[in-house]
C-alpha cells in the first residue's frame, strides 16, 4: 500500500499544468455506448477512475484504444449483445451509473451493478431510477443489480430533484436516455454543473437534440441515431482549485495553467475573502498568500456555488486562518471523514450535524494520517505541506483515483513530498 510521506513548511512557487475533468471524462466514455461509429476522447486524464470505465466499457462490448501520452481514448462498440456491469467494476466507482442511459436508449437493456455505499455518506441513485421509469423503463432492483427494460423509451416532463438540489450524474444519465427516446423530454431541475454541459455538448456534436444546455431546464428531441466524435474534455476545475488552495495554505504563489477560472468564481471570491490575492485572466489562475489567512465562511452548493469537491481542500487551508471559520455541507452532510484526520495534526474543528466550526490555530504539526476518500485525501497532503515536521498519508491510492501524479507536480513547486511504498519502507526501515 503506497502512501505519501511530506516534510512540510515549504512555500509552493511556481507553475502547474492542469488536465481534462474527471468528472467529465467518465459519463463522455459512457456516452460512447450511444453509437457504432468511433468516438475519440481528448485531454484525457491519466487516473485510476478512467482506467475503472475502461474496464467497464470493454465488458459491455466496447474496444477501448488508450493512448496515455497523448491522453487520447479511442472508444468503438464491437458487440451490443453485452447488457451487464458487473458488481467487481462497478463497485470501486460510483460514475460507472452512467451507462444504465445509454444502454436502455441503444440496447433497449441493462444490468448495473448498483455502486454501493461510500465514506462521503450515502449516496442512493433513486433520482436516476426516477427520471429512466419517468422514460418508460421497466425497472427491478433484484440482488444487488438494477434491471431495466425499454419498452421502447418516450419522452417526457421530468422534474430530476431531492432535497440536496439537483443530481449530476443523474442528469447526464438520463439525458443521455433521452437522447434517442421518442418524442421531447423536459428535464427540469437539471444540474448546471461545467461538467453535464461538456457532456450535452459532445451529445449534440454526435447529433443529439438538447436545447438550454447550461439552465435548469433541458429540452431534449430523441433521434434515433447519433454518430462518432471527437470530443475534449474540459479542464478539471477540482484538480485546480485543489493546486490553488495547495498554493494559498502554504503562504505561495502558485499559478494554475490550462484552467478555466470562470468555472471556479466562488472558490476565487472565498479566497480573496480570507485575504489571499488572486488574478486570473480566460486559461490561468494566479494564487499570491499571506502567511495566515482571514477566517471565512463557506458552505457548499450546486454550480455556481462552492463546490462540495473543494470542502475538504479549503477546510484544510482554514485550520490556519486568524479567527473562528464556519464550513456549511449542504451537499452531502456525512462529507467531513478528514476532520479526525486533521484533528491528528493539530487543527481545532467541531462538527455541529453538517457544520464544521474551525478555530485557526498558529501551525499544525506532521503526524500519520489516514487516506479515506478522494477530496479528503487531497486535504490531508495540503495540511502536510503547511505542517511542522513530518507528515505520512496512508492509502494514496484514494487520490490517484481523481489526481494524475499529485506527488510530482507539487514536487515541481517545491513542495517535499515522496511516495513510498509499505515495501519499499520495510525493506530500509526493516
Ligand atoms: N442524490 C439523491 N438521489 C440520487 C442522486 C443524488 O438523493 O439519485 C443526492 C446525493 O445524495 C447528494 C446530492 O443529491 O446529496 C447530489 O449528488 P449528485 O447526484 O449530484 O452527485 P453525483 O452526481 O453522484 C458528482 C461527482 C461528485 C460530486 C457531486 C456533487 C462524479 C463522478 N461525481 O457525483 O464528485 O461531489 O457530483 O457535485 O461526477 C469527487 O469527484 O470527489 C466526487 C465525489
Amino acid at each position: 500500500m503506497e502512501r505519501f510521506v511530506i516534510q512540510g513548511g515549504r512555500r509552493l512557487v511556481g507553475d502547474v499544468q492542469i488536465g481534462g475533468a474527471k468528472n467529465s471524462v467518465l459519463p463522455i466514455m459512457a456516452a460512447a455506448l450511444l453509437t457504432d461509429e468511433e468516438v475519440v476522447v481528448r485531454r484525457v486524464p491519466r487516473l485510476r477512475d478512467v482506467t475503472s470505465q475502461i474496464r467497464i466499457l470493454q465488458a459491455l462490448g466496447a474496444r477501448v484504444v488508450h493512448d496515455e501520452k497523448a491522453g487520447t481514448l479511442r472508444i468503438k462498440v464491437t458487440n451490443e449483445d453485452l447488457v451487464t456491469a458487473p458488481y467487481e467494476l462497478v463497485r470501486t466507482m460510483r460514475a460507472s451509473i452512467c451507462v444504465l442511459g445509454p444502454l436502455l436508449a441503444k440496447r433497449q437493456r441493462a444490468r448495473v451493478s448498483l455502486p454501493g455505499g461510500c465514506v462521503i455518506g450515502v449516496r442512493p441513485i433513486d433520482l436516476h431510477l426516477r427520471g429512466m421509469e419517468a422514460l418508460g423503463a421497466k425497472i427491478d432492483v433484484r440482488g444487488g443489480y438494477v434491471e431495466a427494460e425499454a419498452h421502447p423509451l418516450r419522452g417526457a416532463t421530468i422534474f430530476l430533484g431531492s432535497s440536496a438540489g439537483s443530481t449530476v450524474l443523474g442528469t447526464g444519465n438520463v439525458v443521455m436516455a433521452a437522447v434517442m427516446a421518442e418524442g421531447v423530454t423536459v428535464l427540469e431541475n437539471a444540474a448546471q454543473e461545467p461538467e453535464v454541459v461538456d457532456l450535452c455538448r459532445m451529445l449534440e456534436k454526435m447529433g443529439a437534440k438538447i436545447e438550454g444546455i447550461g439552465s435548469h431546464c433541458l429540452t431534449i428531441t430523441g433521434v434515433t441515431r447519433l454518430r462518432g466524435v471527437e470530443h475534449e474534455v474540459i479542464p478539471d476545475r477540482i484538480e485546480a482549485g485543489t493546486f490553488a488552495i495547495a498554493g494559498a495554505t502554504t503562504g505561495g504563489d502558485v499559478t494554475v495553467r490550462g484552467c478555466h477560472p470562470p468555472h471556479l468564481l466562488a472558490v476565487i471570491e472565498r479566497l480573496r475573502a480570507a485575504g489571499v490575492t488572486v488574478n486570473w485572466s480566460a486559461d490561468w489562475l494566479q494564487v499570491k498568500a499571506p502567511d495566515r489567512f482571514r477566517p471565512i465562511d463557506v458552505s457548499t452548493l450546486p454550480y455556481p456555488g462552492f463546490p462540495t469537491d473543494l470542502q475538504a481542500q479549503i477546510m484544510a487551508m482554514l485550520t490556519r486562518a486568524d479567527g473562528i471559520s464556519m464550513v456549511h455541507e449542504r451537499i452531502y452532510p456525512d462529507r467531513f471523514i478528514h476532520v479526525a484526520e486533521l484533528h491528528r495534526m493539530g487543527a481545532r474543528i467541531r462538527k455541529e450535524g453538517p457544520t464544521a466550526i474551525i478555530e485557526g490555530v498558529a501551525k499544525l504539526s506532521g503526524a500519520p494520517v489516514m487516506a479515506s476518500d478522494l477530496r479528503g485525501s487531497a486535504a490531508l497532503v495540503l495540511a502536510g505541506l503547511t505542517a511542522d515536521g513530518e507528515t505520512e498519508v496512508h492509502c494514496v491510492y484514494h487520490i490517484d483515483r481523481g489526481y494524475e501524479r499529485i506527488d510530482e507536480r507539487l514536487r515541481s513547486l517545491g513542495a517535499r513530498i515522496q511516495r513510498s511504498s509499505a515495501t519499499a519502507a520495510a525493506a530500509a526501515g526493516g
